[in-house]
């Protein structure tokens, strides 16, 4: 399905209709309505008005149109925040924000939490039966404008209680969070600051547990609105619009409560200047994340459709790229896309977040791309509709644990577990191999080769788990500072790679962080530079695949290789540079007996999907010039570009600038 963001609430009435004729002609089947809209269907505490949303629903239904209700539980309206200013949120510094923007909310106050579930079950009791409401989105992007979260006293009354719950007794925590340092023990659960302003850091632990609680607090506002939404429309969707990698919420938690993800899709965004044409694999790698989550299709629902801007404003998608983005989300799990926005605001943040339609209302090329882009893809939708999506067979561990781990403590000011794994993640992109991206709960003994970045925190289920996953044949790929620490963000008394010793058949007895020091290692007869951290490891079974090559720990085990029980598990101790990481990703991969995908210029991904009806190839180029791909022979071509130009020979297929490709196989 395809479809749009509407806000009728910001144009007169009289527009309402052609715009719905107008989303007709572009094939759109869903509109997603009112997730900002709290003063305007409740314009007074307890006054109601759906009048006006009403009509809206009725005039999409008419033409064909379903709706997804979002909960405006987002933009908390101004009557409300005069009335009870506790609900606003307070900042590390002790300041209490103002109204305005959105998101000026406290996830725990009472108060608001009432004032939700108010609008959301009059939403909800209102809606029940409406024949064109098929589903809700609760919410608007969780975590997201809560740059600092809250720091207010309910906050703190709530994340003692969460402490109270997880340590049971006040000993406990001071163990696990090992307070003796600096004579921080508590006696009281009361005791315990919320991570504000101090004269040096808090304790690492306590800030993890911090971003665990405060990730709690959103999961459970969430449910909250899921359980009346469910309660009052039984036959209705609950979905929520996830932002890719962000990291407030862990998203395994958050996707438990809901029937399907959805994911927000800005491939180009409005900070820095890093131009109109990105690397494919940046606007792949948040696909693959969000498919994770629940290990199958999800939806889009918000893709940009133009000029992402608020107060600066980010190069125009040149023409061919909204259609090309639409493509690679299918391409990677999407079953319904629906674009940001229908038109652009006259008024507000986001006057300058272009739409598909601009500030004139006419339509222009951009609604003349989206709806090519439906015409032509919705019959592959339409193809792959049923059916599981076949698994990949590399896996990449992410852990919004570790994540967080090394937000508190980069050790290197340059080190980010994200870019970490995006290097890595790149390497099997610029192969065409399809990666999942799994969580701690998830199997992994169907893939054929595991990448697990930076196991900085480990319990015992986590160990067991990726020493049983090399013992019954596996491939592990691990990298540094991996075993270093307890669940609690406390170090362990051991020698690194602490209880992975065994498996990598490696000790790390001394490291080094590359701050204004240069290192490199030596791999295959070429030697290239290394950055931000160097283990220093001795094998104690397994066989050095590369070495450092200079100072102190010249020619000491930098990568290692180690065959344990049936699989081998392979430890990186530092970050690599571009050509041995791809030397050693083609190693780690032929060992897992994986070949590389369709063959393809760089900038033009190939990307198969599979379900129970066939498979379909999606040849993309994400580059400004054209590409030539070689014909694949095997496959039937579904749709090819329009203008594409003979290349050299008949077995080539040349791709203009930013241009599709796609091809089906069985079925
Ligand atoms: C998204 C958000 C939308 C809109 C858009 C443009 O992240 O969900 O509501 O704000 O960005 O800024």
């Amino acid at each position: 399905m395809f479809g749009v963001a509407y806000y009728p609430e910001h144009w007169p009435r009289r527009r309402w209709k052609s715009d719905a004729l107008l989303m007709k002609r572009a094939g759109f089947k869903v509109v997603r309505l009112a997730e900002f809209a709290w003063e305007k269907i409740e314009p007074d505490d307890g006054v109601f008005d759906f009048s006006w949303l009403d009509d809206v629903v009725e005039l999409l239904g008419a033409e064909g149109i379903d709706v997804v209700l979002g909960t405006p539980t987002a933009a908390p309206p101004a009557w409300l925040v005069e009335k009870h200013p506790n609900i606003l949120p307070v900042r590390r510094d002790g300041t209490r924000m103002s109204f305005g923007g959105r998101h000026h909310n406290c996830h725990s106050n009472d108060i608001f939490r009432e004032s939700v579930e108010i609008i959301v079950r009059s939403m909800a009791v209102h809606y029940r039966d409406n024949p064109h409401v098929k589903g809700w989105q609760v919410d608007n992007e969780l975590g997201n404008s809560h740059e600092e979260l809250c720091y207010c006293d309910s906050c703190r009354y709530h994340f003692h209680a969460w402490l109270q719950r997880k340590y049971g007794t006040i000993d406990a925590l001071n163990a696990a969070w090992g307070t003796v340092f600096w004579s921080q023990t508590y006696t009281h659960f009361t005791q315990i600051p919320m991570p504000l302003a101090t004269p040096n850091s808090h304790n690492p632990a306590l800030l993890l547990d911090w971003h665990r609680f405060t990730s709690d607090l959103i999961v459970d506002f969430q449910r909250i609105q899921v359980a009346i939404i469910r309660d009052e429309c039984r036959e209705h969707f609950v979905t929520h619009n996830f932002m890719g990698f962000a990291g407030k919420v862990d998203y395994h938690l958050l996707c438990g409560d809901l029937d399907f993800v959805s994911h927000d899709q800005y491939p180009l965004g409005f900070e820095g200047e890093s131009g109109a044409v990105r690397p494919a694999a940046e606007s792949a790698m948040p696909l693959d994340f969000i498919r994770g989550l629940k290990s199958t299709r999800f939806w889009i629902m918000e893709q940009q459709s133009g000029a992402a801007g608020w107060e600066t404003i980010g190069p125009t998608p040149r023409p061919g790229q909204i259609r090309l983005w639409t493509a690679q989300s299918i391409a990677h799990g999407a079953d319904a896309v629906l674009f940001f926005r229908w038109r652009t605001s006259p008024s507000g943040t986001e006057q300058y977040w272009h739409g598909i339609l601009p500030h004139s209302g006419d339509p222009g090329a951009r609604y003349e791309e989206v709806a090519k882009t439906v015409r032509e893809l919705d019959p592959v939708l339409e193809s792959l509709k049923g059916g599981d999506i076949r698994k990949s067979r590399v896996a990449i561990l992410f852990s919004y644990d570790q994540l967080w781990a090394f937000d508190i403590q980069p050790h290197h000011p340059d080190l980010r577990y994200l870019d970490h794994i995006g290097r890595y993640y790149s390497e099997f992109h610029r192969r065409n191999i399809a990666v999942d991206f799994v969580g701690l709960s998830d199997e992994l003994a169907a893939y054929d080769l595991v990448f697990a970045p930076m196991v900085f925190l480990v319990n015992d289920e986590l160990v067991a788990k990726l020493r049983a996953y090399v013992e019954n044949g596996g491939v592990l790929l691990a990298t540094m500072r991996s075993g270093v620490k307890d669940w609690n963000n406390g170090v362990l008394s051991e020698m690194l790679p602490g209880p992975f010793g065994r498996v990598f058949g490696i000790q790390i007895p001394d490291y080094d962080c590359l701050r204004g020091v240069t290192q490199g290692v030596r791999y295959e007869g070429i030697e290239e530079t290394v950055s931000l951290w160097a283990d220093i490891i001795e094998t104690a079974g397994a066989a050095p695949v590369a070495v450092y090559a200079k100072d102190y720990y010249a020619d000491r085990p930098a990568i290692t290789e180690h065959a344990w029980e049936a699989g081998t598990a392979y430890y990186v101790g530092t970050e690599l540079g571009d050509a041995v990481r791809r030397r050693l990703v083609a190693r780690v991969l032929e060992s897992a007996g994986i070949e590389n995908g369709y063959d393809t210029p760089d900038g033009v991904e190939a990307v198969v999907r599979s379900s129970d009806r066939g498979e379909v190839l999606f040849l993309l180029n994400h580059t400004d010039q054209a590409q030539i791909v070689p014909f694949p022979d095997a496959w039937r071509p579904a749709l090819l570009p329009d203008d594409a130009a003979p290349g050299e020979s008949e077995e080539d297929l040349v791709l203009p600038a930013f241009e599709i490709a796609l091809f089906t196989r069985g079925g």
